[in-house]
């Protein structure tokens, strides 16, 4: 079955409840295109079937749109990882104790990595597997999807502007949302994302910047992620539970909380983008040298992943919302 690009486009820009979302993992693909090679972007345009400078921002949410269907109901746990951890006392994660039976965001980051760089896939399962490592790249990223409690903040109730919200939703969204102000996600993504570009470059971030990428192993996909999620963490202990996640129920965090949680996040989506392009840069480098010396049966394009039953389904699910 071949499918148009037009079909497969507007898979993501269907309007959903966006986690990390619209907002976060949308920006994490703006940064990672500015700083990607030449190279990469060239060959991951072509991938993904696009031209636009969105051309990574537009699938970096792909991987939400899809889990809670039928057909991506196996990829539900690979967005976060469980740290079985003691926050504000002790915030650590544990791979052994921590990763899902069924996956977690180390494992799938792994697993994908490795699928984006088998010149035995067909192209649309790269495609695929290129969009899982952006998504998962940033969840990684987000505090809450590197911790337990209360299913990752999502069962604690807290107050935002007087309304209540849950706590993970705070972290995905409320504080981004009230940095950038109102605005349609696309554009205040593209904005935020050139600040972070900005202080990257010649700003705020710059002379660690290098620092975010020590932790990167590219034969070690695992070890690189656990890194990373591991950072990521910490910040669960000093910044999201200062005082224990019993403490924070029902609190007001539009205020003093949001004052510092802000900054956290910015840096953690500032290094969310830099490292994802890190990481494909490598990806792409690898791959080429693969299939350069790739002697098998050559994949063909065609797209046979069940996608019509996807449509419905998605359709389904966006209905009732
Ligand atoms: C990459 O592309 C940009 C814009 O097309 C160009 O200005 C730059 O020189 C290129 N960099 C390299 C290393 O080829
Ligand atoms: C790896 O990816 C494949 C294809 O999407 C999936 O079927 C499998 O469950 C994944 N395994 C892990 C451990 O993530």
């Amino acid at each position: 079955m071949k499918l148009s690009n037009a079909v497969a486009f507007s898979l993501v820009s269907l309007p959903g409840a966006m986690a990390w979302g619209g907002l976060g993992h949308v920006t994490t693909g703006y940064i990672a295109s500015h700083f990607v090679s030449n190279s990469t972007e060239a060959y991951l345009k072509q991938l993904l079937g696009s031209r636009e400078p969105d051309y990574m921002a537009k699938v970096a949410s792909w991987a939400d749109s899809i889990r809670y269907t039928k057909w991506g109901r196996f990829t539900s746990t690979f967005h976060f990882i469980d740290a079985h951890d003691n926050p504000p006392e002790s915030c650590n994660v544990d791979f052994e104790r921590d990763c899902k039976g069924t996956g977690c965001v180390i494992t799938a980051l792994a697993n994908y990595t490795e699928q984006s760089l088998d010149p035995s896939l067909p192209p649309w399962r790269r495609a695929q597997a290129a969009k899982f490592v952006i998504h998962f790249v940033g969840d990684l990223h987000q505090p809450l999807h590197n911790e337990d409690a209360s299913k990752g903040g999502n069962g604690i109730h807290v107050k935002w502007n007087g309304r209540d919200f849950n706590l993970h939703h705070v972290w995905d969204s409320s504080i981004a949302e009230k940095w950038l102000g109102r605005g349609k996600p696309y554009p205040l993504a593209e904005k935020w994302s050139r600040d972070l570009i900005d202080e990257i470059n010649d700003g705020i971030y710059t002379e660690e910047k290098d620092t975010w990428l020590v932790d990167l192993d590219f034969s070690d996909p695992i070890e690189t992620a656990l890194a990373w999620s591991r950072e990521c963490n910490k910040l669960v202990c000093k910044y999201v539970f200062p005082e224990g996640p019993e403490a924070i129920v029902g609190q007001e965090l539009s205020g003093e909380y949001y004052e510092n949680a802000a900054p956290i996040l910015q840096k953690q989506v500032a290094r969310a983008g830099y490292r994802m392009a890190a990481w494909l840069d490598l990806i792409v480098d690898e791959y080429k040298k693969r299939d350069a010396s790739f002697t098998g049966k050559r994949p063909t394009d065609d797209y046979d992943e069940p996608i019509d039953e996807l449509v419905e389904e998605m359709e389904d699910y966006f209905g009732e919302l």
